[in-house]
């Protein structure tokens, strides 16, 4: 009996035990649940505020055109980020190629590209041509170069080695991976014409030894390395003479006339004009370029082809007629002439007429008005960031050594 007694008494305490803690879980979980509840209130308006900031930073390309795996190029561009390489990075990625840009950035600005920066189709890489390049490409743009006169006579050395070196490593690269080659030659391989208008099979009057030497006579060893390499290696090359263009993403210090008219109106500053002004200058707009480029590389013209615009003006034509454009009451200021400035340059543009069905098509003044809404633009934006680049004088070695 008192055995019984003992049994039921412990039965009784264990089932109020047992009782009690599933009532402190039960309590214990309610509790846990409500802070869990309060943690997700709090947190939701946070996560929220994630995905909009997430969605804000997902980049917005501009558009591009799907291209099947058998049409889609890769293609390098060398001084891709500068002034015509950027516009034509534009041309080739909306096209729906892969396109990887290289750039040492001496005169190119990764503003000029930026808007294809993190695109699946788009890399950049900061790198100088005169050092050799290993990437697999099935056509290369070779832009790199220094283009206005104070950029190129900045360091001269370096403008021959990035025209020498620099083509013979594009050259190289060409031939290990079987690409297409195109060169940006210039007019200036024309020098100081005697015959008018240029056309290609003249060989130009060229100053071997002046100011603009380490320009005009790289760019005419590269288009002769273009062609030793087509020859002796089967190389396919194609060599655009460029003329003077002009367009947005050009330099504020470009030096050349288009640029400084364009400033100087804009901050009403006298347009200067060296010599009289009745020396002529014919330019294109960048896109007719961009365009002539294009067609150029994959036509099966290997001779080099004229690109510009025939179009010739005086320089105080232009000068007056940006003057107009910009409503400036800028007075013209005349200077003394330039050394080795050309005359008269107007290409003769009958062979990529006739063999790419390519000419100019931008009128001079619809180009000017995009050039001018450009320049107005930074000169708001370097107002904004306090700096205003002025134009860098030549180099002049003063016993100082520096590495080129
Ligand atoms: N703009 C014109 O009117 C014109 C006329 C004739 C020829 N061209 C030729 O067209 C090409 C492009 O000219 P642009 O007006 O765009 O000039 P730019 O100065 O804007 O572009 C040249 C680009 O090459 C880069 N570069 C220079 N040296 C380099 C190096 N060693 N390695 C890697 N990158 C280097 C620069 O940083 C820059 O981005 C040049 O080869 C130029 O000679 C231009």
């Amino acid at each position: 009996m008192k055995l019984l007694v003992v049994i039921a008494f412990v039965a009784y305490v264990a089932s109020a035990v047992w009782g009690n803690f599933v009532n402190i879980r039960s309590i214990q979980e309610n509790g846990e649940q409500k802070i869990e509840n309060k943690i997700e209130e709090a947190v939701a308006p946070l996560r929220e505020k994630i995905r909009d900031l997430e969605k804000s930073f997902i980049q917005k390309y501009p558009p591009v055109k799907f291209l099947s795996e058998k049409d889609r190029k890769r293609i390098l561009i060398t001084g891709g980020a500068g002034f015509v390489g950027s516009h034509l990075t534009d041309k080739l990625m909306m096209d729906g190629h892969e396109v990887t840009v290289v750039d040492n950035f001496f005169t190119g600005r990764k503003r000029n590209v930026e808007h294809w920066i993190g695109h699946e189709n788009f890399e950049l890489i900061n790198h100088d041509v005169v050092e050799p390049l290993y990437i697999e490409v099935d056509q290369i743009y070779h832009l790199a170069s220094p283009a206005s006169p104070p950029n190129y006579m900045y360091n001269p050395i370096k403008t021959l080695k990035t025209n020498t070196i620099g083509t013979l490593n594009m050259l190289g690269l060409a031939k290990r991976v079987g690409a297409r080659l195109l060169l940006a030659s210039t007019s200036e391989v024309y020098g100081d014409p005697e015959v008018h208008p240029q056309s290609e099979d003249y060989w130009g009057h060229v100053n071997p030894i002046g100011p603009r030497a380490c320009y005009d006579e790289g760019k005419r060893v590269a288009e002769t390395m273009c062609y030793a390499y087509m020859k002796q290696e089967g190389v396919e090359v194609r060599v655009a003479r460029i003329f003077n263009t002009f367009g947005p993403r050009m330099h504020m210090n470009d030096g050349r006339v288009v640029s400084n008219f364009i400033l100087q109106a804009l901050q009403g500053e006298p347009l200067t004009v060296y010599g009289s002004g009745s020396q002529t200058r014919a330019f294109q707009y960048v896109s007719d370029l961009v365009n002539g480029l294009v067609a150029l590389m994959n036509s099966n013209v290997s001779s080099p082809v004229n690109l510009g615009n025939p179009e010739e003006h005086t320089i105080l034509e232009f000068a007056q007629l940006i003057k107009n454009l910009v409503g400036s009451g800028s007075e013209i200021q005349f200077l003394s002439e330039a050394q080795d400035d050309p005359q008269r340059r107007k290409p003769d543009i009958q062979k990529a007429k006739l063999m790419l069905g390519w000419e100019p098509v931008v009128p001079l003044e619809e180009g000017l008005n995009k050039a001018i809404h450009y320049f107005r633009k930074e000169l708001e934006y370097q107002a904004n960031n306090q700096y205003i680049p002025k134009p860098k004088p030549a180099r002049i070695k003063k016993g100082r050594t520096r590495h080129n």
